[in-house]
């Protein structure tokens, strides 16, 4: 009887380290020493970008090394989502007080047929007087927004006459190196948006 018990509860164990490494890749990874790295992923957000800022200055990543940027991307005539986004990130910076004065928030549309530099000067005026409104051709807002894993489509408005831009919406935040530090999503609070950019100041 006994036996029988023990050959049970080390079938147990089998079958339950086996389901743990048909479901969790890392206890895979461990186990079995193969298969590619779990990746967070956090490294591969931000990289080189050449774009048209506001004033019509052609601008690239590297003309913001020093200064911490919380980067968003969305477009001028966007209902909602990207003005309520632009709110926020202004009252983020502000609760930040004088030291909010180094963050340097971006907005990159991801409209460029219709976002040219003047529109976006014009759109950017009502929120953070520190923005840098950032366009450019189709190729080089599709190759920033790549480059930031940002997905977007452009997609026939409701009454089939214009179009409008699905996109996702996080803000980014990179250290003053460029380099990407973390991201949030557009629900959050301007709050714990200043919290998250205290952490780079
Ligand atoms: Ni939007």
């Amino acid at each position: 009887m006994r036996s029988k018990f023990l050959i049970v509860a080390i079938l147990g164990v089998l079958v339950g380290g086996l389901s743990a490494l048909l479901v969790d890749p890392n206890a895979r990874r461990a186990l079995l020493g193969s298969g590619p790295p779990v990746s967070t992923g956090k490294a591969l957000i931000g990289g080189p970008f050449s774009l048209i800022d506001q004033n019509g200055r052609r601008v690239s990543e590297r003309d913001f090394i020093g200064r911490p940027m919380l980067v968003m991307f969305g477009f001028t005539t966007c209902p909602d989502v990207c003005p309520a986004g632009l709110q926020v990130l202004t009252a983020a910076i502000e609760r930040l007080g004088d030291a909010g004065k180094a963050i340097t928030p971006v907005f990159v549309s991801l409209d460029p047929e219709r976002d040219t530099s003047p529109k976006l000067k014009d759109y950017l005026s009502s929120f953070h007087p520190s923005l840098v409104g950032l366009t450019g051709t189709t190729e080089e807002v599709a190759a920033a927004a790549k480059a930031y894993r940002v997905y977007f489509k452009k997609v026939a408005d409701e009454k089939g006459i214009g179009y409008t831009i699905d996109h996702s919406s996080f803000y980014y935040l990179m250290d003053r190196t460029g380099v990407f530090v973390t991201h949030a999503p557009h629900s959050t609070s301007a709050e714990a948006l200043a919290v998250r950019l205290k952490s780079v100041l």
